[in-house]
């Protein structure tokens, strides 16, 4: 069934690419597309039933064209963030512009007009648990730290630690939205994504962009450079990770049963699949042993470097993200089904095959690094 026009801003990022894979695979559906980048989606960028611009949501021209756009959406789903955390704590202005001061405006006509807004938001929200502010830091209790959409509390630390203005601003514009269903009746869905791994994420640095992208491109530039993994804090926080196209099966879930999921707030997360980053760097390199059919790889250097070293002052850990995914299931009938060595395998081949098989193959054949379309399906 086709969703009808859609507004997706951040459609050139890492789950944009994947978004668009579904939506134009169905004929019917219309993507008004914004992002600052295409290099993502560049097999797109032709294809009639995309009409993308490449510009700032927060312009001033931006906002004259989505107030078209807007009228006309069947919904507007927005992905148009900076989530990477080595930027939080460096860069908070444009942090906080980009998930908060650029989308007002869109977040504003959305209300007046009252269109379904599908607004990705963050487990950060969370922030940390309450276990980790207990003496003995005791995971014995699920109900002091497994994250429930409607129940559990938002704890973000003190504001010097400047690794919570993504997670600040992200809470600021769940709280406008809801302020504008409870207010103006403008329908919505909030989602709450725990760590999606699957091809596309980021950047690897030294191949196609510079700086320190998010844990999973950070591995893996390193695995394929055979350089070290650098393991923060020595890898004691513990993430669960659900499958990109785990991911997108929800998110297809949420918009075609508009009259389930609207005016929810949903966990997307597979909480089978909790690792400590420790435990992901001995997994990822041993899936790497295994693609690569290199046993070396099973002994590749994994070293360990404070935060402060790796990000800066100002970073402090999410401890915990035990997901409830009870609602996502009820609702929407939704259920994560891939296990995380499946979907490192999956992934890591992807990215294999894209930095390294196409990388090395004759110019005529190469296909630009991250821009592969090459899935984990
Ligand atoms: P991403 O960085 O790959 O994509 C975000 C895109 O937004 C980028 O392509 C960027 O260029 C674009 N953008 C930023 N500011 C913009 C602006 N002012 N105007 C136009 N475009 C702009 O990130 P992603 O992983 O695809 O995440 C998408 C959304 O999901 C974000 O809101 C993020 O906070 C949320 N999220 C993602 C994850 C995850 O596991 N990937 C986890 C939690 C939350
Ligand atoms: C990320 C980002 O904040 C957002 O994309 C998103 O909102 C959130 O995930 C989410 O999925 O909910 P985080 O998981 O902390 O947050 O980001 P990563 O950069 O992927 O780091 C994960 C863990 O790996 C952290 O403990 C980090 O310190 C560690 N890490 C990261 C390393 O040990 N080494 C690295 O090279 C990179």
């Amino acid at each position: 069934m086709p969703i009808g026009n859609i507004v997706l801003l951040g459609c050139g990022g890492y789950i944009g690419s994947h978004l668009l894979d579904r939506l134009l695979r169905e004929p019917g559906n219309k993507v008004f597309g914004w992002d600052l980048e295409h290099r993502k989606i560049e097999q797109y960028l032709n294809n009639p039933a995309l009409d993308f611009e490449e510009s700032n949501i927060g312009s001033a021209y931006a906002r004259q064209r989505l107030e078209e756009q807007v009228a006309s959406a069947d919904v507007v789903i927005n992905l148009a963030a900076i989530c990477n955390p080595a930027e939080y704590n460096t860069e908070p202005l444009r942090v906080l512009d980009a998930n908060l001061f650029d989308l007002q405006p869109v977040l504003r006509m959305c209300a007046e007009q009252r269109k379904w807004l599908i607004h990705f938001s963050t487990s950060e929200v969370y922030g940390r648990t309450i276990s980790s502010y207990l003496p003995d830091e005791s995971f014995d209790d699920p109900d002091l730290y497994v994250l429930k959409e409607d129940e559990t509390p938002l704890i973000m630390g003190p504001i010097r630690n400047q690794r919570w203005t993504y997670a600040a601003a992200k809470q600021v514009v769940e709280r406008l939205v809801y302020a504008y269903h409870r207010e103006r009746g403008m329908p919505f869905t909030v989602i709450r994504p725990l760590n999606f791994f699957g091809p596309r994420m980021d950047y690897l640095p030294g191949h196609d962009g510079d700086g320190v992208p998010r844990v999973l491109a950070s591995f893996m530039a390193a695995l394929i450079d055979r350089k070290p993994l650098q393991l923060v804090d020595g890898g004691w926080a513990r993430r669960t990770i659900v499958s990109i196209d785990d991911a997108m099966d929800a998110v297809m879930a949420v918009l075609q049963q508009p009259e389930r999921s609207q005016n929810q707030f949903f966990n997307v997360g597979n909480p089978d699949n909790e690792v400590t980053v420790r435990e992901l760097a001995e997994l990822m390199r041993a899936v790497y042993a295994e693609i690569t059919d290199d046993p070396t790889y099973l002994e590749h250097p994994i070293h360990d470097v404070s935060a402060a070293d790796f990000y800066g002052a100002g970073y402090e850990d999410c401890d915990r993200r035990m997901p409830s995914i009870e609602k996502a299931k009820a609702l929407l009938g939704w259920t994560p089904r891939k296990s995380l060595r499946t979907t490192l395998l999956e992934t890591m081949r992807a990215y294999h095959e894209t930095y390294v098989v196409n990388a090395a193959a004759p110019p005529a054949e190469a296909t630009g690094p991250a821009v592969g379309s090459e899935g984990a399906r």
